[in-house]
């Protein structure tokens, strides 16, 4: 099995980092013909830099369009951060200062990741017109973070499991001296299913993560009275004629 989650791991590290790497630089090539600020929009680089970092953290837009989907989706995304934070110990060491300091709020936070996810698929079942445009693929993401929040809580407070071991397993991919991982179920069960997380990553929805930077209505300034819009193309053809 070590073998097998090795490989695995080292597979899905290359279809995540190769397929994040190819859909950026595809949105980063795509045209935006027009201006198309949502209003008010910021009239300086500087001010939609300032915006994007509320809207990444903040979600701004969303709580201004729908106070319950922003307070689900923002609970469990700051808590999917805290828990990603609190991981990083399985793959630093020795640990740094600040990881062994979040490492009670990662903890508070692998409850606070499971609420938001709950309260994100309830909505996908009691808002009539959100079941009615829901995918399958929109329940399935739900799921599987649901399914690695609940593994990991498991192996938390229900059995625990072989963690120093975990740790060896983890530095050992880092740094291809492999080392045995736990034969425990709820292991296998939470990184089966992280690496799937990371294969589906480059196909699917969660894709919004960096596609939230190129959305024209959040990353234009609100100029086009000061300076004429062109798109990159455009202006290639301008030159040829
Ligand atoms: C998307 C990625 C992941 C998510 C969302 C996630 C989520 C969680 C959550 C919510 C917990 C319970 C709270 C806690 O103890 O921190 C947990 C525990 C745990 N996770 Fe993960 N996890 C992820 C990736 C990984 C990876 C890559 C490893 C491999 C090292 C791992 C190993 C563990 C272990 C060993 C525990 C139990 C900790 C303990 O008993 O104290 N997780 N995970």
């Amino acid at each position: 099995m070590t073998t097998f989650f090795a490989a695995l791991f080292y597979f899905a590290t290359a279809v995540l980092v190769g397929g994040l790497a190819y859909r950026i630089s595809d949105y980063a090539r795509t045209p935006a013909p027009l201006k198309i600020p949502t209003t008010p929009a910021p009239v300086t680089r500087g001010g939609v830099a300032l915006r994007m970092l509320r809207e990444v953290t903040l979600f701004e837009s969303l709580f201004r369009s729908n106070l319950w989907t922003w307070a689900f989706g923002w609970i469990f995304h700051v808590g999917l951060a805290l828990v990603l934070l609190r991981h990083l110990r399985y793959f630093v060491e020795p640990v740094w200062g600040w990881v062994a300091f979040v490492q009670p709020f990662g903890v508070y936070a692998g409850f606070a990741m499971a609420a938001g996810l709950a309260g994100l698929w309830a909505r996908r079942f009691l808002v009539a017109r959100v079941r009615f445009i829901s995918t399958p693929s929109d329940h399935l993401m739900i799921v599987l973070l649901l399914a690695i929040a609940g593994s990991g809580l498991a192996m938390k407070y229900v059995a625990h499991t072989d963690i120093v071991a975990v740790k060896a397993f983890t530095l050992g991919l880092v740094y291809f001296d492999w080392q045995p991982l736990p034969a425990d179920p709820l292991v296998y069960a939470h990184l089966g299913l992280v690496a799937l997380l990371m294969v589906l990553f480059p196909f699917s929805k969660l894709l919004h993560a960096p596609g939230v930077f190129f959305s024209p209505t959040r990353n234009q300034t609100d100029d086009p009275r000061e300076h004429r819009h062109v798109a990159a193309w455009a202006t290639r053809l301008d030159a040829e004629r």
